[in-house]
């Protein structure tokens, strides 16, 4: 089962192309950034611009849908967003709970897997609700693999993986000569989900700012100037179409 929506006119135009010149992205991986750049832009309070921004992630899921993209990773809201206004950051949670209740039936529709990474407990109960139902329903689909990072830090992530491993570690379960590149994986939060092949930033910034860390060693990135709610279909294509023109070369040499 493929996803539902099929692409049509220029998009699909667009999509096959896209298709026949090379490999689509397993794993795309998205720093949705520059929201609140988007809403002063135009005199507008900065909750604005996290309200456009949802459409630009409904549009970009349904792409990767059609693509074929097996796994979607979309950075909502870091750990350290917290450290935001009170203000900003109880309209972003609100923001949250509308969006996936409004969206949960088109995604399941569309045979989309909803997944959280992150620290979800730190989320108002409301939110952990409705991403536990979201969570719950889609569960079974064979569409995208969409992971929500929320409450997400990358040195958490490896933080957590390095106690739990120590824990084995304490108690005679596992050997440290054991521990390698695979055991490290398998104790992070990602750890059912292969590593991104192309991490997105938009709003120009050249940071990862605590997003997956361990997980982009071989990432190709890709930023644009874009803010994010301007960040539409067009715009993926153009990423994925720079993704299909680089080497990648994993430390070896030119095959
Ligand atoms: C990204 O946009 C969304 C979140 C971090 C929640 P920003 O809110 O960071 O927007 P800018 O970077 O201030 O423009
Ligand atoms: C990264 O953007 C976090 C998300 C997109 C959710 P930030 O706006 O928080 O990052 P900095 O502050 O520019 O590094
Ligand atoms: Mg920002």
């Amino acid at each position: 089962m493929k996803s539902r929506v099929k692409a049509t006119g220029i998009d699909k135009e667009h999509q096959e192309i896209l298709l026949k010149v090379g490999q689509i992205p397993k794993h795309i991986a998205i720093i949705m950034d520059g929201n609140g750049r988007w809403a002063k832009k135009r005199g507008l309070p900065r909750i604005a611009g996290h309200h456009e921004g949802v459409n630009s992630v409904r549009d970009i899921v349904e792409v990767c849908g059609q693509l074929d993209v097996k796994y979607l990773t979309l950075f909502a809201f870091s750990k350290d967003n917290w450290s935001r206004p009170k203000k900003e950051v109880s309209l972003l949670m609100r923001l949250l709970l509308h969006a996936i209740r409004d969206e949960r039936d088109k995604l399941h529709s569309n045979g989309v897997v909803l997944k959280t990474i992150g620290n979800i407990s730190e989320l108002p109960t409301a939110v952990q609700d409705e991403l536990i139902e979201a969570t719950e329903i889609t569960k079974n689909n064979d569409g995208l693999i969409l992971i929500l990072a929320l409450s997400y830090s990358g040195k958490s992530d490896i933080t957590n993986a390095i106690k739990s491993i120590s824990k084995k570690v304490a108690d005679g379960k596992l050997d440290i000569e054991k521990i390698d590149d695979e055991i490290i994986k398998m104790n992070l939060s990602t750890k059912n989900y292969p590593d991104p092949d192309l991490l997105i930033r938009t709003s120009g910034e050249m940071r990862i700012s605590n997003f997956l860390l361990w997980q982009i060693a071989y990432s190709e990135f890709y930023i644009t100037n874009l803010l994010w709610p301007d960040f539409r279909r067009n715009a993926l294509y153009q990423a994925i179409e720079s993704f299909q023109s680089r080497e990648r070369r994993f430390g070896m040499v030119s095959g």
